[in-house]
């Protein structure tokens, strides 16, 4: 399937001492390929949506912390797993939303420590072997989101009809993950197998993710795609030209209730209106059984100088205008038609369905 692209989103360079992103802020004019190594760097590449998508995040938080504690010399494992914990704790605070950078993050950290545990005796050798752990943690995070993409696109494949037209929001595609995205994986499957969809891409303001992300992966496959901009959804749904709307989730509550880009709610309700199925596809690492409610969840806010310049030359509003730029919004679970995780199809009632998933792991 990655034949289908000839970019790639995330990985560990060849020498195996930097992160490697696509920056996404430079497309769909550039395909620049960042190499990073300082902490800052990193810390800023998520924060600034260089690298983005939740699914995408959690891999560039396990390279990303790998490169980063692989550059402690130190003889101790105790002095090694503190610096691990505090980088964590630095990359953590980069994007409060999509749970998969924790998740990922954590994984790391347990692996370090369960590592540190079961290696006997002390000293330089043991921690570069706690090292090469950790980096064979990140490359498995990697290779597990690629098939979990690929789960995810059967599962949500087996609920369309050749031939739809589908709706999504924001970029949960290639771009978004290490492999052929969530929301966007049955459409490239489909494809594949001579669906004929007809995608339609809300552009996503403020930062223009359908536009620029969106709509440059799915053209670039050669799938058919229309641009509309975000307040032309509820018209293009009453055509009848819509029969599913697709989108991912950054972090999902016990219930259902689904946070992901702002907009996404507002789609959904229009969806339930016009009698239009609304697909949530996410890895089930993407769900927050913490949360037991969308209520729980953080919702980033972000400059208000997105809404009034960002991307554009000029102003696009006077400068010193109060702004209100939440990047987030949940969807309430009562919207949702199903969630698609790697797992198969959850319905509602989602709180037995997303934890029978969890258990039949
Ligand atoms: O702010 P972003 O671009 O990181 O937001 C991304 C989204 O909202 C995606 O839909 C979500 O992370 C799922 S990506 C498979």
């Amino acid at each position: 399937m990655k034949r289908l692209f000839d970019f790639y989103t995330v990985d560990l360079s060849p020498d195996e001492n930097a992160l490697v992103i696509l920056d996404q802020t430079r497309l769909p004019g550039e395909t620049v390929y960042l190499t990073l190594q300082d902490e800052e760097s990193i810390w800023d590449a998520i924060w600034s949506l260089k690298v983005r998508g939740a699914p995408a995040i959690g891999v560039a938080a396990g390279y990303g912390i790998y490169v980063l504690a692989q550059k402690y010399e130190t003889g101790s494992k105790e002095a090694f797993l503190k610096e691990v914990r505090r980088i964590r704790d630095y990359l953590a605070s980069s994007r409060p939303t999509a749970v998969n950078l924790f998740w990922a993050l954590d994984r790391m950290l347990n692996t370090a420590e369960s590592a540190a545990r079961e290696l006997p005796g002390d000293g330089p050798e043991t921690v570069e072997k706690i090292k090469g752990r950790m980096k064979e943690e990140a490359r498995r995070i990697h290779r597990e989101d690629e098939a979990t993409c690929e789960a995810i696109g059967r599962h949500c494949l087996s609920l369309l009809e050749p031939g739809m037209g589908i709706l999504t929001h924001c970029n949960a595609g290639a771009l978004a993950t290490a492999g052929i995205g969530t929301a966007l994986a049955p459409l490239y499957l489909g494809n594949e197998e001579g669906y004929g969809f007809h995608v339609y891409a809300d552009e996503t303001r403020p930062l223009l993710q359908g536009a620029r992300l969106t709509a440059w992966e799915l053209h670039r496959a050669g799938i058919d795609v229309t641009l509309i901009c975000d307040n032309m959804a509820a018209s293009v749904m009453k055509s009848g030209k819509i029969r599913a709307v697709i989108t991912g989730a950054d972090r999902i509550a016990a219930n259902g209730d689904s946070a992901n880009k702002i907009g996404t709610s507002g789609v959904a309700v229009l969806a339930k209106e016009f009698g239009i199925p609304m697909y949530i596809n996410a890895p089930l690492s993407t769900v927050d059984f913490a949360c037991a409610t969308g209520a729980d969840i953080k919702i980033e806010e972000r400059p208000g100088e997105e809404i009034f310049r960002k991307w554009y030359e000029r102003p696009m509003a006077p400068e010193d205008i109060k702004t209100y730029n939440p990047a987030f919004d949940v969807t309430d679970a009562k919207y949702i038609t199903a969630i698609i995780t790697e797992k198969g199809v959850a319905r509602p009632p989602f709180t037995e369905s997303l934890q029978k998933m969890r258990e039949n792991k």
